[in-house]
């Protein structure tokens, strides 16, 4: 079965149950702090699951791409996955566990036709605050599910959320596919990573938001959140035994097989997993509708560690000279169809790896004996200290995850806390870490990021009034205490212009106007000059937010009700976030 068979039959299979499709929206979450990367298809809709209403009404299913990094260290095994797409299916309080089991259910045994023995079920077994999920086990075993096919685990297999530090979360049900092969021991099951059990699916019973100070509130309403892995699927109805060998993915091997001349093979499987994902990946991140760029903070750091990362794999396999663009015209070519940002933006996606591939070859070898001669003063029980590992990033280049590779190579682990401790002192006020590094945004939706969200819609309005439309959003952030955000522009903004955009920001807000959010296609509100990222289905109905006189954006929401909300706005700073972007921070 290919991808796009499967991704159609459950797009269908969901529509015909009453849901609305929506595209996958950016793997760069917008005006959300609390993620760096789009990690599941419930992300984008925070807004849905906590009460705001969903122009396209209370079901909805999506095929979304996702970025984790949390797994980085497990990629090369046979299922987890950098880039990967979640098919999901939602319901914002509208169907529970029952319809949303009996859904699953049937898609995998009537549509996939999976036998049911090969299913195996995990279901929250209570604590001290939410009680065992009864219900759903019964849903379960009424569907013709074996209690020994049933398994009881707590928080930490069958609850889930929040994607960052606040958010919906609940108690959840996995659906698991047991590959047949023996128990590895008494207490085997799904929760083992012996590879008996691969997790296909996970339906989330939203209840809960947890907040800021770590309390959980009830929410407004009963949710259904589900994901389901594109290429787990794909790979178990295609009998093959890891997610590297279909076709979303094994194209990309044989083309590295092509190019360098090195067999995929027991020995070097390896490292061919590991750079087909990692560019997979890359592309989608570099191709993505808010593309950017390789740097040394929160997301541009992860590329440009990705990036560093295949290099010195590339290297290892003996491949000599520049194939990264290569194997990404394979990605490109394997995606097109359903990701056409990928083939718009193929010249912005080769440059980037050119650039950064040269950025990092002139020191990586370098880099490289450097390291070797540190790790090779050590003995045992020694750490590599982190001003070395610090040297080994300020002057080679390499990120000090790859320098802890590069160390437990040799079995040595390297002095992390000192090594931070240099790089504050450098001023490099990095965020190095996985996605939920940040606190606040809009996923708490609390009265003052909502406001500063309606803020930077008046800046991007006041940009481009004294800038010129060629200014376009690239990114915003926003928590508690300020927006930050940036926009294309070629050059530093005088200080006369900012004065220019902070006056007319302020006139907007003491002229005290209503913002109004209406529900439109994308084709109307793009006709009524509406600014903001079209990544949507063209019929899709979305929300357009204008303040009269001043903006019109797509755009989720939520927002003030009125400018004078707003109280008074300040601009604390203007400088550069990469090249052709600029940053601004400002506070109300
Ligand atoms: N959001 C849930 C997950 O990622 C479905 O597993």
């Amino acid at each position: 079965m290919l991808a796009s068979e499967l991704r159609r039959k459950y797009i269908e299979f969901f529509t015909e149950r009453g849901h609305m499709e929506i595209a996958s929206a950016s793997l760069l979450p917008e005006n959300d702090p609390s993620v760096l990367f789009t990690t599941a298809g419930m992300h984008p809709l925070v807004p849905y699951l906590l009460g705001e209403k969903h122009p396209l009404g209370k079901r909805l299913v999506n095929c979304q791409k996702c970025i984790r990094t949390d797994d980085i260290e497990e990629v090369g095994d046979a299922s987890h996955l950098t880039y990967f797409e979640m098919l999901g299916n939602w319901s914002f309080g509208d169907y529970f566990k029952k319809e949303s089991i009996t859904m699953s259910f049937e898609f995998l045994t009537s549509v996939l036709n999976i036998p049911i023995k090969k299913l195996a079920i995990t279901v929250f077994e209570g604590d001290v605050n939410v009680p065992r999920d009864e219900e759903s086990y019964q849903i379960w075993r009424g569907l013709g599910v074996q209690e020994e096919q049933v398994y009881f685990y707590g928080r930490k297999e069958n609850w889930w959320g929040p994607a960052g530090l606040t958010g919906p979360c609940g108690p959840d049900t996995e659906i698991f596919y047991d590959n047949g092969i023996e128990k590895c021991c008494e207490t085997c099951g799904p929760a083992c990573n012996c590879g008996k059990y691969v997790e296909i699916w996970n339906n989330v019973f939203m209840e809960y938001n947890k907040c800021e100070d770590g309390t959980y509130t009830i929410l407004k309403q009963k949710n259904v959140d589900t994901g389901m892995g594109l290429d787990r699927i794909l790979a178990i109805m295609n009998g093959v035994n890891t997610v590297f060998e279909t076709d979303l993915i094994k194209p990309i091997i044989e083309t590295i097989e092509v190019i360098t001349g090195v067999k995929y093979t027991y020995e070097t499987a390896l490292e061919f997993r590991i750079i087909s994902d990692h560019v997979r990946a890359i592309t989608f991140i570099l191709g993505d509708s808010r593309a950017l760029v390789p740097s040394n903070s929160e997301q541009g750091y992860i590329l440009r560690r990705l990036i560093r990362r295949t290099v010195r794999l590339l290297k290892q396999l003996n491949v000599v000279g520049n194939i990264l663009s290569n194997i990404a015209d394979t990605v490109i070519e394997i995606n097109r169809e359903i990701y056409p940002e990928l083939l718009k933006n193929r010249n912005f996606i080769l440059d980037q790896l050119d650039k950064e591939y040269k950025l990092f070859t002139k020191t990586l070898d370098s880099g490289l004996k450097q390291a070797e001669k540190y790790l090779s003063c050590l003995t045992d029980g020694n750490r590599l200290s982190g001003e070395l590992a610090f040297k080994l990033y300020d002057t080679f280049g390499f990120p000090i995850e790859l320098t802890q590779e590069v160390a437990k190579e040799k079995g040595f682990e390297v002095d992390i806390v000192r090594f931070e401790e240099k790089f504050v002192e450098h001023q490099e006020k990095s965020r190095i870490g996985g996605e939920s590094k940040f606190k606040g945004g809009l996923s708490d939706n609390s009265e003052q990021t909502t406001k500063l969200h309606t803020a930077t819609h008046l800046l991007n309005a006041a940009l481009r009034q004294v800038l010129g439309d060629s200014v376009y959003q690239r990114g915003s952030n926003i928590n508690a205490e300020r927006l930050r955000f940036d926009f294309s522009f070629e050059r530093k903004v005088t200080s006369e212009e900012l004065s220019e955009v902070s006056k007319i920001v302020n006139k907007a807000i003491q002229q005290g106007i209503a913002v109004k959010c209406e529900e439109m296609s994308v084709e109307e509100a793009k006709a009524q000059g509406a600014i903001g990222v079209f990544d949507k289905k063209y019929s899709e109905i979305v929300k357009v937010y204008s303040i009269e006189g001043y903006s019109k954006e797509i755009c989720g929401g939520p927002h003030a009700n009125n400018t004078s909300e707003l109280g008074s706005f300040t601009i604390l700073k203007e400088e550069s976030s990469s090249s052709g972007v600029r940053r601004i921070k400002a506070i109300i």
